[in-house]
């Protein structure tokens, strides 16, 4: 729910709800259209779609099943953020009289509110979203203690509404980015005590498009209307990676190199950091960031090349050092 929703509604309750259109077979670009409609005291913005439908214009198209939360079609953007329809109150989201209503983001619009989700399955797919466990099926289920299911908990949650997959600011500028709904799957079948692929699973995801290539905005987590919360389940992602060495990417050795350098001087050596996270050995790599390096230095904006050492760089040495107690 957009955060500070005033619960404030036009007299007689109305409400001018302006809703982004699009008719591939008619418009070049979408529309706005607005309606005016009374809104009962707890109407969802769903319902209050419905009423749009039938009262005004049954042309608007959008997508919707269970009305409860569950199946996760509802997903919509309302005053330019995700959320689910069926789930939010109109006078959550009134803001001087109105609520603006587009289709969710990252995604191409096929009409109106109805977009492509091709993408979004593709990327789903990638992960293999699907149990593989060790040896032949076992006749009864396969037990879990309530501890091993405590640690998929939150990933099962997902009901794949892509919600966080609309306003990831990743996917804006990267479509081949996996994305947060894909990675909170793979989390649940990672940390699944019943599947055998975890570390085939941790190594494919911390390739490039993959666990490293979040920039931790924060933004799937604030979306996701269930606990599923995808930065956080990303993040466990990253720990268990590490934990079990799976170092040979870009997104581990800029993690290394970045501990490694300020727990060194205290302070980050870009220039370093750069390399490091690359390979000292990637001949490609190195190429293909030098026109960036050149950039900088042309602008004035390369970093010293000496790398200078902060006064108490004792003291970061002493934290480092109980983190490495701590790790071990
Ligand atoms: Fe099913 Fe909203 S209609 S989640």
């Amino acid at each position: 729910v957009p955060a500070g929703g005033e619960e404030v509604l036009m007299a007689n309750n109305k409400v001018l709800f302006r809703i982004q259109r699009f008719d591939p077979e008619k418009d070049e670009k979408p529309h706005d259209q607005d309606f005016e409609i009374e809104v009962a005291p707890g109407a969802t913005i769903l319902k209050t779609l419905h009423r749009i439908r039938a009262e005004q214009d049954p042309t608007l198209a959008l997508r919707y099943s269970c009305g409860s939360a569950i199946c996760g079609s509802c997903a919509m953007k309302v005053n330019g953020h995700a959320i689910l329809a069926c789930k939010t109150q109109v006078s959550e989201c009134v803001r001087d009289g109105m609520v603006r209503i587009a289709p969710v983001g990252n995604l191409k619009i096929l009409r109106d509110l109805v977009v492509d989700l091709e993408p979004f399955w593709e990327s789903l797919g990638k992960v293999k979203p699907y149990l593989m466990p060790a040896g032949a099926a076992p006749d009864k289920e396969r037990p879990q203690t309530p501890d091993q299911f405590g640690s998929i908990d939150p990933s099962t949650t997902c009901i794949l509404c892509g919600a966080c997959y609309s306003d990831c600011n990743v996917l804006e500028v990267d479509s081949t980015f996996l994305g947060p709904a894909s990675l909170a799957k793979a989390h649940r079948f990672i940390f699944d005590s019943r599947d055998a692929n975890d570390q085939p699973r941790l190594r494919e995801i911390s390739e490039r498009t993959g666990v490293w290539d979040c920039t931790h905005c924060g933004e799937c987590s604030t979306r996701c209307p269930t606990e599923t919360k995808p930065l956080e389940r990303i993040e466990e992602i990253r720990v268990q990676a590490m934990a079990d060495e799976h170092h040979g990417n870009a997104g581990a050795r800029h993690a290394l190199g970045f501990r490694e350098s300020v727990g060194k001087n205290g302070l980050l050596n870009e220039n370093w950091l750069a390399v490091r996270s690359v390979g000292f050995f990637n001949l490609p790599g190195l190429i293909s960031i030098m026109p960036v390096g050149l950039r900088m230095m042309m602008r004035g904006k390369m970093p010293p090349l000496i790398p200078h050492k902060i006064d108490k760089v004792d003291e970061v040495k002493k934290i480092f050092a109980r983190f490495e107690e701590l790790r071990k």
